[in-house]
């Protein structure tokens, strides 16, 4: 067993994010596999990445592409088997790269055992690892609405008892009360880190601890429900369960941990990522979830890129405050981040550049999702049969019970889904982008003529080579130590739609400013500037003490 040690290895690092289903695909079934990811590991250490997670891969029926696991002990066979996965450890160790694996402990399958034996034998202990309680005069047990809709409560059939599920009914919740539940999951967390896994991405994992009282709140919605986050997201109590899993796993590896953690404020944030914190870091969603109300994708929002940048700088400075934060663009649940924030019209090498830019020399470890690296887009999916998602399907039905259109709810899923950022990597122009050689699971983006590796891993001027030379930059340049260690100091905030700020350390800085105007915007630096860095664009204008930035150019100076 290896012991903690104070070396905090993941600041160090640039992370690469697998959605394993989609990436590559070895055997021609249509699905992405083990395989079919190791034999990417020498374009992944192309690129640079010290770090890979890899979205759920355990045994699982994929109600929720694998977030519902059946066992946690073993690689689902879609994906390949136990020894692919020790096979993909060591390879990659090979090349410096460590492996993250999802960690899914809120809830399990409705097929995993323990829950089976529960339904089974109400009497055995494994009734006690899940959330069942009697309904109330026919009714569910209480008010809340699931995340992806519908009560949180299922009936078992034949019985006026209902078992808990915070995300799909295919999806219950397990239940941390339980001493037995809690031994189990730490026991399956140390299996794998024992297999020499780098650490885990935690999935919401804000959501294990429930008000014990299960009582009802006034309705939020038409739908007579309340959106269970009032009784089960950050509760308190919490603090116990989390302690408890660091001390008992994480503690005792030297390992990088990464936690979904909604609902967390900023004045508990010490306690999650601080020094002796639960978790290295954990993703804040204040910013990159501006676009919609309360996580409803169908409740879209206006905003602006000003206010994109004072929630983000808010969270910057608040995670400076007290530990370490992550970075990131896009992520499975997320549409691509090119249609997120740059104007359809805009998008091109130069907003993709600046976008890389702007997020990739904050404070923090950057993560980067498969397929941003070279600029996929949102795909077009023509009906919702087409979509995979089970939020999608559920998002499409609260659109239109709100009233709205089917072609509006189609447009709302088309901007929004998931299943956005899960279509199948673009490797090259051919049939199913180089993803597979048989049926892809998913639709393949058409514009994979255009979009792919095989276009720019060998061209000096690429998205691809420009993320590249982030990466450099950042982890093996004379600047690496103000990028990685230097304080954020937000700036020029006075420039509409210009996001600009600064990393010191000691008497050292740098000046990194990204133009998101579709016009020029001239811009007065009051410090020296000693050398420029990095530019998308080859010319940087200045006149007299302005810099004109042209639009969407992106520069970083030393100052
Ligand atoms: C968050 C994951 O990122 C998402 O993909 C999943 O559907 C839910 N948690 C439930 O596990
Ligand atoms: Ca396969």
């Amino acid at each position: 067993m290896k012991k903690k040690t104070e070396n905090k290895w993941w600041k160090n690092s640039v992370v690469y994010q697998i959605y394993p289903k989609s990436f590559a695909d070895s055997n021609g079934d249509g699905i992405g596999d083990l395989k079919g990811i190791i034999s990417k590991l020498d374009y992944l250490q192309a690129l640079g990445v010290d770090v890979i997670w890899l979205c759920p891969i355990y045994k699982s029926p994929m109600a929720d592409n694998g977030y519902d696991i059946s066992d946690y002990y073993s690689i689902d066979s879609q994906f390949g088997s136990n020894e692919d996965m020790e096979l993909l450890i060591k390879e990659a160790e090979k090349r410096n790269i460590k492996i993250l694996m999802d960690l899914v402990i809120n809830h399990s399958s409705c097929e995993h055992e323990w829950f089976k034996k529960a339904l089974e034998d109400p009497n055995s202990k494994y009734a006690n690892y899940y959330i069942f309680k009697e309904g109330i005069n026919g009714n569910p047990p209480n008010n809340w609405r699931s995340i992806f809709g519908g009560s949180v409560w299922e009936r078992i059939e034949e019985s006026n008892k209902y078992y808990f599920h915070t995300f799909a009914k295919e999806q219950p919740d397990l239940n941390w009360e339980c001493e037995d539940l809690r031994e189990e999951l730490y026991n399956l967390v140390n299996y794998w880190l024992e297999k020499g896994l780098g650490g885990y991405r935690i999935d919401a994992i804000t959501f294990i601890k429930k008000d014990q009282s299960f009582k009802s709140f006034p309705s939020d919605n038409d739908d007579e429900l309340v959106d269970c986050n009032v009784g089960c997201q950050n509760q308190i109590g919490i603090n116990k369960f989390l302690k408890e899993l660091k001390e008992k796993t994480f503690d005792k590896y030297n390992c990088m941990t990464v936690a979904e953690a909604p609902g967390v404020p900023y004045s508990d944030l010490k306690d999650y990522i601080s020094d002796d914190g639960y978790f290295s870091m954990i993703f804040d969603f204040s910013y990159t979830d501006l676009d919609v109300v309360d996580g409803e994708w169908y409740k879209a929002r206006k905003w602006e890129i000003n206010e994109l940048r004072e929630l983000m700088f808010k969270s910057q400075l608040e995670t400076e405050k007290v530990g370490w934060g992550a970075l990131y663009l896009e992520n499975h649940d997320q549409p691509r981040s090119l249609d997120k924030y740059i104007p359809k019209e805009d998008i091109s090498y130069e907003s993709a550049t600046m976008l890389a830019t702007m997020y990739f020399l904050l404070r923090g470890t950057p993560f980067i999702y498969q397929g941003q690296e070279i600029g996929m887009t949102n795909c077009k999916f023509n009906s919702i049969e087409e979509f995979d998602d089970i939020s999608t399907h559920d998002q499409y039905k609260r659109a239109l019970s709100a009233g709205l259109s089917e072609e509006s709810a189609l447009e709302i899923c088309n901007r929004r889904s998931r299943d956005n950022s899960r279509t199948p990597f673009q490797w090259n122009d051919k049939k199913n982008a180089g993803f597979t050689e048989g049926t892809s699971w998913l639709k393949v983006n058409n514009n994979h003529n255009i979009i792919n590796v095989e276009n720019q891993v060998n061209d000096e001027n690429s998205l691809f080579s420009y993320y590249k030379r982030l990466i450099k930059l950042r982890k093996e340049s004379e600047y690496s130590d103000i990028i990685i260690s230097g304080k954020i100091e937000p700036c020029l905030i006075e420039y509409d739609n210009v996001i600009a700020y600064k990393r010191v350390l000691d008497n050292r800085a740098i000046l990194v400013i990204n133009n998101f105007n579709n016009s020029e915007s001239s811009i007065k630096i009051n410090e020296y500037v000693k050398k420029v860095i990095l530019s998308n664009k080859d010319e940087l204008l200045v006149q007299g003490l302005k810099y004109v930035l042209e639009p969407y150019q992106s520069v970083v100076l030393e100052i």
